[in-house]
């Protein structure tokens, strides 16, 4: 079984090539990743010399790169994790969100067309049903919930959705799409919530909430997530959509807070900012259909999986130093400087 995973050298992509290689050692896992700002190499060390992987730089939108690609692995399985995910970034500057997140799904389906494939996955988002209101905690996003997108971000990734939904209905082509809340874990690039609070605390620097952070998010444990996309590749239905989540809800200053008592940091760093345009009030999943059809649930706790992540950022300063001491030390400034204090 040879599988391509795009996009593994970002967050969930790692950690999903780590999962399959230990998994699974008569698979060949091969990464295909242009390695933009998000993506690091290094995170990928531990795997390089490994003769089950290979890792490919390039990009998803390179048509003749990735039919070169298909010729030479003729792999059995695509999973798209490859794609622009900030959504701040995105509010800055959309385009780019346009051509990875929609062009590059595009090119990946017609490699799989051309040259046949047992599954394409698509690696998709709950941010694509929009929100839900602060005041109706009994409403969750199903499946059925309609395509509703707030943010360049979610937009593009509900256009590569409904185009991998078109290519099945109208090519046959094999495919699946599960839809996940946030994930936090190993490896989350410092620029997202859970990761950033981590890192500015050790620094003490401010915490940046933005507004009054009463934001709700679905906090999934990468590796659930990871595990739940093994058993859709493996035993999902053919064109069914899967939403991975659930049932570990939070506000934005619940989870800064939490950081600060973990790492024993006053919660005086928290400062309140100027909040994010369109921002989405709540996304809360419903996992019924995973659980029913397939036994996932979420097996970490968010108190558990919280503890392990600051574990890890204590334990791989290097990795989030390396970063954070980088490029994206100019990005933050360009970012945080805007966002007066509130
Ligand atoms: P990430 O930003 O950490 O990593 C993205 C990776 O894709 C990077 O390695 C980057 O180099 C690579 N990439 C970007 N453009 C590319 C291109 N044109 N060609 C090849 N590689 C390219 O992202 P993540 O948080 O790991 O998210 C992975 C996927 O999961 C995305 O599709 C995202 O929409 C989805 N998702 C993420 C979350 C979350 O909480 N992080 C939640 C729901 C869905
Ligand atoms: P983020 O990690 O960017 O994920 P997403 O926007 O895809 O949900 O943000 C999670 C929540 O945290 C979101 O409500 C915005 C908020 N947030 C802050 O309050 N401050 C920050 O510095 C960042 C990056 C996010």
């Amino acid at each position: 079984m040879t599988i391509i995973v795009t996009g593994g050298a970002g967050f969930i992509g790692s950690n999903f090539v780590f999962h399959m290689l230990n998994k699974y050692p008569d698979y060949r896992i091969v990464c295909l990743d242009c390695l933009t700002y998000a993506g690091n190499l290094s995170t990928l060390e531990p795997v390089m010399d490994n003769p089950n992987f290979r890792f490919v730089k390039e990009s998803i939108t390179d048509r003749e790169a990735v039919y070169k690609l298909f010729e030479e692995e003729k792999p059995d399985m695509v999973v798209n994790f490859a794609a622009e995910s900030h959504v701040d970034r995105s509010i800055e500057n959309p385009e780019v969100f346009l051509d990875t997140n929609i062009k590059g799904t595009a090119v990946l389906m017609d490699a799989c067309r051309k040259y046949g494939i047992k599954r394409y996955h698509q690696v998709s988002t709950d941010e694509v049903y929009g929100d839900l209101p602060l005041d109706r905690p009994d409403l969750f996003f199903t499946e059925e919930t309609p395509i509703h997108t707030s943010s360049p971000y979610s937009s593009s990734k509900a256009a590569a959705d409904l185009l991998v939904l078109a290519y099945h209905r109208t090519y046959g082509l094999p495919v699946s799409i599960s839809r996940c809340s946030n994930n936090y874990g190993p490896y989350h690039f410092p620029e997202k919530l859970i990761p950033l609070m981590i890192a500015n605390a050790l620094n003490d620097k401010p915490l940046p909430v933005y507004g009054e952070g009463l934001n709700v998010r679905d906090w999934l444990y990468v590796e659930d997530h990871c595990k739940a996309i093994d058993l859709i590749i493996h035993n999902g239905r053919v064109g069914e959509v899967y939403n991975v989540g659930g049932h570990n809800e939070k506000t934005n200053i619940e989870i800064v807070k939490i950081i600060c008592k973990e790492l024993g940091k006053p919660e005086s760093l928290i400062t309140h900012v100027a909040d994010r345009k369109g921002h989405d009030m709540r996304y809360a999943i419903d996992p019924t259909k995973i659980h029913n059809e397939l036994g996932w649930l979420p097996e970490t706790k968010f108190e558990d999986g919280i503890k392990k992540t600051i574990k890890w950022y204590l334990e791989n300063k290097e990795w989030w130093e390396t970063i954070i001491s980088g490029e994206y030390q100019n990005y933050y400034e360009k970012m945080y400087a805007h966002r007066e204090e509130i």
